[in-house]
């Protein structure tokens, strides 16, 4: 799949159960760091179990500008990041990937001076990065924002601080632990980011030689070396595809086996769909899924940061509240605008109201299809999930977003049953 943007639109015939085994793609939110990381390594890396998304080929070409090559082989990507020649991110490229600022603390850890736009904010609303960047300045890094641009040098020597955020961030979490990786001395994080993809570029970055402990815990341990060395690693499965997929096999009432997931980064989504009556029953890396007939209302979702709910999991959640039998508050804690799928929802049949961070849903016993726009990655997944639940044909625009995300998600679908078309 090429690395534009592809637009285009699906067309799916609801109400048919899906049925079969699905191996959940590797995590998107793992790889994105992993790569910046490599930049580190002046050598090359091999990742196994990368996702083929949109994301991931706009870092593959923020690594080929710097000057690294950058190759792929199924799902295995090979990064050589021994010679560099630029030292900037120009904002066509930041534009085509808002968590580009991932790459700032691998960049000024290599080059000393850094050059790169930053976006304001994205469709879930403003996305800040005082975090990161104040604690980069703790770190030794003189940064000036001026006209949306980032100017950072590091006019000494960048060293390690003890930093304390104020909201456990996993994009600052992320870009702290790279920059420390190689800083001189130690650096503490407090009230660390504990999702499963701050573990998973921990593990990346202790294989390249990096010495870190309590990744996955609130206070995280960085000790400086002198130099990385590149690494192989395998990316962790994709946790929010899975509660994807999952919501998918229940709105639909379907049987489904899973392959390639780690159950204990479910442990906030298992219960959800347990409450709503789904058998699960987990063996080492694979899960059976059996939705019942009829679902019960999950009653209470709140997003929180990990191990909480995951924020990313909200919108195809809701799609399975909206044909539950009961009402669902939803709460989203996490980001301000992160409703865009409910007015689409709505258009599917689904009756949702919104009132600032909460969201009630009162379930239908049926949705029904329609024409709908999607304006985010996750919300775009909300609205596949709700077609296949819709009896008839729905039309689903906007399906770049959830091509940042989801690899290959028609074919995937149509593998289980799902009549699902891309046009
Ligand atoms: C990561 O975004 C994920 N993206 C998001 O997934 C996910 O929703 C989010 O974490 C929360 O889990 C990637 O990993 C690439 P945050 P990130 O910094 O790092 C505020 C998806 O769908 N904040 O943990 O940007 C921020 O506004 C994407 O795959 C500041 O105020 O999220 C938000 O309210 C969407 N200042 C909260 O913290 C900062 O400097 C959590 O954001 C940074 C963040």
């Amino acid at each position: 799949m090429k690395g534009c943007m592809v637009v285009g639109k699906f067309v799916v015939e609801g109400g048919r159960t899906l049925q079969g085994e699905v191996r959940v793609q590797g995590s998107k939110n793992s790889t994105l760091p992993i790569l910046a990381a490599s930049l580190l390594c002046r050598g090359e890396s091999v990742l196994y179990n990368c996702p083929q998304l949109t994301d991931v080929e706009a870092s593959l070409t923020i690594l080929r500008y710097i000057g690294c090559t950058a190759r792929r082989e199924g799902d295995v990507v090979i990064v050589d990041t021994g010679c560099v020649e630029r030292n900037d991110i120009p904002s066509a490229l930041m534009h085509r990937m808002r968590s580009s600022i991932i790459f700032l603390g691998a960049m000024i850890a290599r080059f000393d001076r850094v050059k790169m736009s930053f976006p304001g904010g994205c469709e879930l609303g403003p996305r800040p990065i005082d975090l990161h960047l104040n604690a980069l300045r703790e770190m030794g890094v003189e940064i000036s924002e001026e006209h949306g641009e980032l100017d950072c040098c590091i006019t000494d020597r960048l060293h390690g601080a003890n930093i304390a955020l104020t909201i456990p961030s996993v994009g600052a979490t992320e870009n702290i632990m790279i920059a420390a990786a190689t800083a001189e001395g130690t650096t503490i994080i407090s009230n660390a980011a504990r999702e499963p993809e701050i573990t998973d570029l921990a593990d990346y970055l202790t294989a390249c030689g990096a010495k870190i402990s309590g990744a996955g815990e609130s206070t995280v341990i960085i000790d400086g070396v002198a130099r990385l060395h590149p690494a192989s690693h395998a990316i962790i499965p994709d946790r929010i595809v899975a509660a994807t997929l999952m919501s998918a096999a229940a709105v639909t009432g379907s049987d489904i086996r899973f392959k390639s997931i780690i159950p204990s980064h479910l442990g906030s989504i298992l219960p959800v769909f347990r409450e709503c009556g789904c058998d699960i029953q987990c063996v080492g890396d694979g899960m059976s899924f059996h939705s019942p007939y009829r679902l019960r209302s999950p009653k209470l979702i709140r997003t929180m940061p990990y191990p909480g709910f995951p924020t990313d999991a909200q919108a195809p959640l809701m799609s399975v509240a909206a044909v539950a039998d009961g009402l669902t508050v939803f709460v989203e804690n996490m980001f301000e605008s992160r409703y865009g799928h409910v007015s689409e929802l709505c258009r599917l049949g689904a009756d949702i109201r919104v009132e600032g961070r909460v969201a009630v849903v009162a379930g239908a016993r049926r949705l029904l299809s329609a024409r709908v726009r999607a304006r985010d990655l996750r919300g775009a997944a909300s609205l596949v999930v709700a077609a296949l639940s819709a009896r008839g044909v729905s039309e689903i625009e906007g399906i770049e977003y959830l091509e940042r995300g989801y690899e290959d998600f028609e074919l995937v679908l149509s593998a289980l049953g799902a009549e699902i078309k891309k046009l």
